[in-house]
């Protein structure tokens, strides 16, 4: 007797489901791209209890017929493509077939229709599957109920009510972003959360994210060959605490891609602080058979075939709409051209380094340190700043006992470090410096057991619902980096621990910015995926902020740990952390000698 034997179509539904439709706002995702393929005009949605016990979409789309009706809710049934040559050029939102097989084997669904021009509507459910007269003007409604209700296991996994709602939310707006032409309608609970008739870009971009975001956002649309970016993107100076304001999206579909999200940040970079996210909505227009969409079941990822051209393109199109108050629209030859020139050079290379010396490893940094506590420089005693009672810097013909980085001078504007070393003057970028070392300290929290600080006084934290959904749903990740939190109020949360390396940053602001990198990845890839990030995030919060009085013996706590600090040259961003100038150099300047 054969062990092995066939699955039944609802298990191997059911098992598609935990991949395509895992929880109600990604039914929410997939109905509403059904919806829009069949060339709706106008979207109503219905939630109950954050879209578990209902989620109802009725769209004006041309519809479907009686024989249609079992083969939509059938798996790999498909009106989008029949080849291998359409998947290639796909253009529609959905293509798999999967969707609504996956939601009828794990709900109550009802989908009632009526084709265009046709006498009558027509209804199946997935319990029945038989196909019966019903009453509808036009187009289709999916009604799924009781989401999960046979998938126990599945269901152990939905959130709170207001977190399941809050992904409905954000899946709704996206979609509503990217179709303004389309008009659409969210009510949960039986109350209106947003009614968007059909409107122009601008106008939709303003009834979602506001018309203060209209107002600091610069438009831009550029085109280089079959490529076409267009959309707002915020000055750097109306940035904020988290990702929330970045929307991204290739050819109608909203992503999450890295290779788009890093061309964003570079050309942000240089004119952002470290903590602050930019805001924008763009829009990426290229054939389609120059990007992979096929690469998950939820096809939130993509591939294009010319990443690095695209990159490019992305990141000139953004500096240059950021860095010229007149650019508008750009003349395509001129974007096509940078294109073609590519060039690798990252956008911090722009400093002129003919006259300072770049950071050289060749002169190991690693030396024995003055036994200072670490953490007095993250928290100085106040009553210190006047320095006084530091040490003077000893003499440069003691040149053997110098370390590398020499003694603290001074410090100049609140933001540099002025050193004297044996071989002349070092300046010390002290935000960027910092930070690094943060950053490296803060890689082994992750590594082993975070030394946490115990808060004398939790902090409490009124959140917003989707870093409150965020918070919940990555409570271990926060305990993993050392915050220990839980939920004390529907949309409170408490902050019992912290790292014991960031005891003295602003606790709210920090856990709000983390809270608002977490929610971009689900759960389970967050502490691999996006490790680094977050780590650069706390280091950037804890990083001793520019304008901050420090005393000599400070500022040489901070030169002894850039000495012992890996990879301490440049900051996080890139940017050199510190440069140095020999006498001779300085002899030159002043015509010495010549
Ligand atoms: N709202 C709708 N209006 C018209 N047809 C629909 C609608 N929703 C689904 N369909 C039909 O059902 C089919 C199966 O849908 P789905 O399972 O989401 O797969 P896919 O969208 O990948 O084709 C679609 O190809 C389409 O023909
Ligand atoms: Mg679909």
């Amino acid at each position: 007797m054969s062990a092995i034997h066939r699955l039944s179509d609802l298990l191997i539904n059911q098992i598609a489901a935990g991949e395509v439709v895992e929880r109600p706002a990604s039914v929410l995702k997939e109905v509403l791209e059904n919806a829009l393929d069949a060339g709706a005009r106008a979207i109503e949605v219905h939630l109950e209890e954050g879209g578990v016990r209902r989620l109802k979409v009725s769209d004006d789309g041309d519809g479907m017929g009686p024989e249609d009706l079992p083969l939509a809710i059938e798996r790999h049934a498909t009106s989008k493509i029949a080849t291998l040559d359409d998947l290639e050029q796909v253009a529609t939102l959905g293509f798999r077939g999967e969707a609504l097989a996956a939601i009828a084997a794990v709900s109550r669904l009802r989908v009632t229709s009526r084709a265009h021009g046709a006498p009558q509507a027509w209804s199946i459910s997935s319990d029945r599957r038989d196909v019966a007269p019903a009453a509808l003007n036009h187009g289709t409604v999916v009604d799924v109920a009781d989401l999960y209700f046979n998938t126990p296991a599945r269901r152990k996994f939905l959130k709170s009510e207001s977190t399941e709602f809050a992904h409905c939310a954000d899946v709704f707006r996206r979609t509503a972003l990217v179709r303004h032409a389309v008009g659409f309608q969210l009510t949960h609970n039986g109350r209106v959360v947003h009614r968007l008739p059909p409107a122009d870009p601008r106008r939709r971009v303003a009834a979602l994210l506001g018309d203060e975001f209209l107002a600091e956002a610069r438009e831009l649309d550029t085109q280089a060959g079959a490529v076409r970016l267009w959309g707002l993107a915020a000055l750097p100076a109306h940035a904020k605490a988290n990702r929330d304001s970045q929307f991204f999206f290739v050819n109608g579909r909203f992503v999450r891609d890295k290779l788009l999200a890093h061309a964003a940040r570079e050309a942000y970079a240089d004119v952002l602080h470290g903590s602050r996210h930019p805001a924008y909505v763009l829009f990426l227009q290229t054939d389609p058979a120059a990007v992979d969409v096929n690469v998950h079941p939820a096809k939130t990822e993509v591939r294009f075939r010319e990443a690095r051209a695209i990159h490019q393109f992305v990141f000139h199109a953004l500096n240059r709409c950021l860095a010229d108050p007149t650019a508008g629209v750009l003349p395509t030859e001129e974007v096509a051209a940078s294109i073609r020139e590519a060039p690798t050079t990252p956008f911090h290379a722009t400093v002129d380094s003919s006259r300072w010396a770049a950071p050289s490893r060749q002169t190991p940094l690693l030396m024995e340190s003055a036994n200072r506590a670490y953490f007095d420089f993250v928290a100085p005693s106040p009553q210190l700043a006047d320095g006084s009672s530091a040490p003077p810097p000893p003499p440069a013909h003691e040149a053997d006992d110098t370390p590398p980085l020499g003694f603290a001078l001074a410090q100049l504007h609140g933001v540099y470090i002025l050193a004297q070393n044996s071989a002349g003057l070092v300046l010390v970028d002290m935000h960027a410096a910092h930070e690094r070392i943060l950053y490296e300290r803060l890689k082994t929290v992750l590594d082993g057991d975070p030394t946490i600080q115990r808060l004398l006084i939790p902090a409490v934290l009124a959140l917003g619902p989707a870093d409150f959904a965020a918070a919940e749903e990555h409570a271990p990740v926060l305990q993993q980096l050392g915050f220990d939190t839980a939920p004390i109020g529907p949309q409170e949360i408490i902050v019992r621990s912290v790292p014991a390396l960031l005891g003295d940053a602003p606790i709210a602001d920090l856990v709000r910015s983390l809270l608002g990198e977490l929610r971009e990845f689900p759960a389970s890839q967050v502490v691999t995926a996006r490790r680094n990030e977050l780590l650069a995030t706390m280091a950037c919060h804890g990083a001793v902020r520019a304008h901050r009085r420090l005393t000599l013996p400070e500022m040489n706590a901070l030169l002894r740990d850039m000495e012992r600090c890996d990879r301490i040259d440049q900051c996080n961003h890139g940017r050199p952390t510190w440069r140095a100038m020999s006498l001779q150099e300085l002899d030159r300047l002043f015509l010495r000698g010549q």
